[in-house]
Parts: structure tokens; sequence; C-alpha cells
């Protein structure tokens, strides 16, 4: 069972999640972070940075591995992930960029190039903390329903409703690429320890399908259920559909403070 906890706000919920980063990065300088776009979050970057600006962090050790990028969009576009990441992860962080790597959405082979990515974070010992938003159909990454839970990084075709849930950041609807390279389920499920972030009330059926559903690829958020390790820290308005949102409070109002997540 995931540990859930809930917070008043996605800030509130935001800033504990840094808080758990930055004394990850403390402890292991050399952590490999996963890292996810889309709105979801921003508000952890932007605390994360502070956090490493005030503790006085050294992140040029720090790796970290995006979920996802689209296939095709020009070099220079800035809604690509890796024009995201560099904006909201690299810079603000302070990370290498050399230890910064997204699937590449551009190589002439996109199947190769999703090969590689798994091989490359294989290379890099794995992913010890996975940061997860988690669509509103309930994909993780770019895994749409339908995906195998076992999948690997591979190019997969966008859901319709992903594609207009994500038109906000592109001039044109007709502009959101129609393909992508993503994590699969199997490879997201390597990280050591799965963080999970749901703010709003348009998440709460699919975070109350991935913590409570069954476990199923009609939602592949529920794969979070197969792993041994899982945070999902949700606001008030993403909970409003879990049924045992009370038991959640209780065990995290009485956990000892120490443990951590
Ligand atoms: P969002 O996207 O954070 O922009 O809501 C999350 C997702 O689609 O995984």
């Amino acid at each position: 069972m995931a540990e859930v906890v809930i917070t008043r706000s996605a800030d509130e919920a935001s800033a504990l999640a840094a808080d758990h980063v930055a004394r990850a990065i403390a402890a292991q300088p050399r952590l490999v972070l996963g890292v996810a776009t889309g709105s979801t979050p921003e508000r952890f970057y932007r605390h994360l940075a502070r956090r490493i600006a005030e503790d006085g962090l050294d992140t040029s050790g720090v790796r970290a591995f995006a979920l996802d990028e689209y296939v095709g969009l020009p070099a220079d576009h800035p809604e690509s992930y890796a024009a995201v990441i560099e904006r909201t992860v690299t810079t603000p962080l302070g990370l290498d960029p050399a230890h910064v790597h997204v699937p590449d959405g551009r190589a002439a082979d996109p199947f190769a190039a999703a090969a590689a990515y798994d091989r490359a974070i294989d290379e890099a010992g794995g992913v010890d903390i996975q940061i997860l938003g988690i669509g509103r159909n309930g994909h993780i990454g770019f895994n749409e329903p339908g995906s195998s839970l076992g999948s690997r990084t591979r190019v997969k075709t966008l859901a319709a409703s992903t594609r207009e849930a994500n038109a906000r950041f592109f001039a044109d609807p007709a502009d959101v690429p129609v393909h992508c390279i993503t994590q699969g389920i199997g490879t997201i499920r390597e990280a050591r320890h799965l963080l999970l972030l749901a703010f709003g009330a348009d998440k709460s059926t699919a975070l109350a399908g991935a913590v409570e559903g069954p476990v199923s690829a009609s939602l592949p958020g529920s794969a979070i259920q197969l792993h041994a390790h899982v945070t999902v820290l949700a606001d008030e308005d993403a909970a409003q559909q879990l049924t045992l949102a009370d038991a959640y409070r209780e065990a995290w109002a009485l956990k000892p403070a120490a443990q951590g997540f």
C-alpha cells in the first residue's frame, strides 16, 4: 500500500517533497533523481531550488533522468521536454547539464534512442527517487491507458485526451506532437522510491483509481501499488475520492517524524 499524505495545499505538499529530496541530496551527493514535466511538479522544483540555496547543497554530482519527451519537435522548441527540464530543473537546481538526461525525441531512430535511454539509467545505477505526476486519464509518464505494466522505455502514441490537455502549452492544438518516447511502467517501477504528486479536483478520479482501484493497464498509475516504496502527496481536492482518506491522515499524523517518507 502506498503511503498517502494529504496536505491542505499543493504548496505544502511540494515543500514536503522538496524537503525530502534536499535531505536525500545531502546524504547522497550523487543521487539519481527521476524528474517529471507538467504543471504538477513546478512548485516542488521551486521549493527544492530554494532549499538547495539555503542549505548550500552541492548538486554538481546529482544525476537526473526525465520521464518522457515528444518525438519530432524542433530543437529550439520551448515546449520540448528537453527545454522544459532545462528551464525548470537543470538551471534552478544548479545541475550539471551533462548529468541531465531526456529521451532524444529528435533522434533519426527514436526506437534505438528509447532502448539507449534504459541502458543509460542502468549505467547510472538506477533512479533513487522518481518524481511522478498523474494524468487525468491515469497515465504516468506518457504511458497511456492500455500500456503494459512491465513496459520499457519506448515510442508511444499520445492519447487524444493527453494531446488536448497539453494543447495549452502550444500556439495551435495541431502543433502537439502525436508521438513520444516515454520510460515504460516497468522502467518506472525499478526506481527505488516513487514520489507521486497530485493536485486539484480534476486528478481525484485518477488518483483514487491509482491508489485504491484494481491494478490494471487501463489505469497505468495503479502500477504504483506493485511498488514497495511509494509516497503519494495529494492536496485535499485531489484526495477527495480516496475512501481511506481518514486512515491515511491518521497514519501520517502518528508517524514518527524522524522516519520521513
Ligand atoms: P500535469 O500533467 O502535471 O500538467 O497535470 C501530469 C501528467 O499528465 O502526468
